[in-house]
């Protein structure tokens, strides 16, 4: 999928990119733009944004717009609709959603816990729903959840982290199963540690050099991920392909969905039409 003319007629003229301006984010961006497609930003930070915005125009041609709108916010996916409506979107990536705090959950206010369950899981929810319709209607389309390998379980200084990645990766693979029928891709990206500024300032604050955890570069990350997306439900960066491990094995996950998606339409009957 990395030609510009197959991707572009299966992922349309847009994409939307949430959290698409530094990290990760911004080789989203970049990929995308290299491959012919027009991009929209949104961010908390506009002069992040519009540097950004200022590269890809610059080195690529494409178009981009951008928003600073903060998705830990409520109404966030009524904004961001009207961002996208009169053009044409076939791919929304939803990169935003780290916690680098390292808190225990009772350290740290409830407060801080309910923004990250907003945008981890509620606009995570609210935007899958309406872009998915969106979708489905036109037949086409590519939703890219950025995961993480926290999806897998929960820990220590991680539990509200590791409950809404798990949450958005079994979404992710119970709609890969429901909208592919439809023309609509969804893939979930997972990876242990990915090279952004948010984890080398977290890496700053406790005095560890980047070279020393292992992570991986955003840029491969990006393009792993968009090659992967019409191969869902899940991309681990990670997988030991030598050994796989079902809880963490894209093609034994896979298996599992589709077994269980058949049990399901078994028990329930067929699905409503959409
Ligand atoms: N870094 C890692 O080691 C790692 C490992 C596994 C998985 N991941 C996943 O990879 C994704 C990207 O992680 P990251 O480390 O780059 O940090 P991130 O904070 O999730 O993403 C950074 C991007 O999102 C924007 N952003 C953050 N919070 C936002 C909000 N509330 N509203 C709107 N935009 C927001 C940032 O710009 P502004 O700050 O200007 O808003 C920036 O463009 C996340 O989903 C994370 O869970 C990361």
């Amino acid at each position: 999928m990395d030609q510009p003319d197959v991707f572009r007629q299966r992922y349309g003229r847009w994409a939307l990119i949430i959290g698409g301006s530094d990290g990760l984010g911004a080789d989203f961006a970049r990929d995308i733009a290299r491959r012919g497609v027009n991009c929209v930003l949104v961010a908390r930070r506009l002069p992040v944004l519009e540097a950004m915005a200022a590269e890809l125009r610059a080195e690529t041609g494409v178009d981009v717009r951008t928003a600073a709108i903060d998705i830990a916010q409520s109404d966030v996916v009524n904004q961001l609709a009207a961002l996208v409506e009169d053009i044409d979107l076939g791919l929304v990536v939803f990169n935003a959603g780290a916690d680098s705090s390292g808190s225990t959950f009772l350290g740290s206010p409830l407060s801080m816990w309910q923004d990250i369950v907003r945008r981890n899981v509620n606009v995570l929810t609210e935007g899958l729903y309406h872009f998915a319709g969106r979708f489905v209607r036109q037949r086409r389309g590519g939703l890219l959840i950025v995961g993480s390998a926290a999806a897998f379980g929960g820990g220590a200084r991680a539990g509200i982290y590791t409950a809404t990645k798990g949450f958005g990766l079994n979404l992710g693979e119970s709609l890969w199963a429901e909208l592919k029928p439809h023309g609509v891709d969804v893939l979930t990206l997972c990876f242990l540690v990915g090279d952004t500024p948010v984890l080398r300032s977290a890496l700053a604050r406790n005095a560890i050099p980047v070279e020393a955890v292992g992570a991986a570069s955003t840029r491969d990350l990006a393009k792993a991920a968009l090659d992967a997306l019409p191969d869902g439900p899940m991309l681990n960066f990670d997988e030991d392909l030598a050994a796989p491990n079902p809880l963490t094995s894209a093609a034994a996950r896979r298996e599992h969905v589709l077994q269980v998606s058949a049990g399901l339409e078994q028990f329930y009957g067929a699905p409503e039409p959409i």
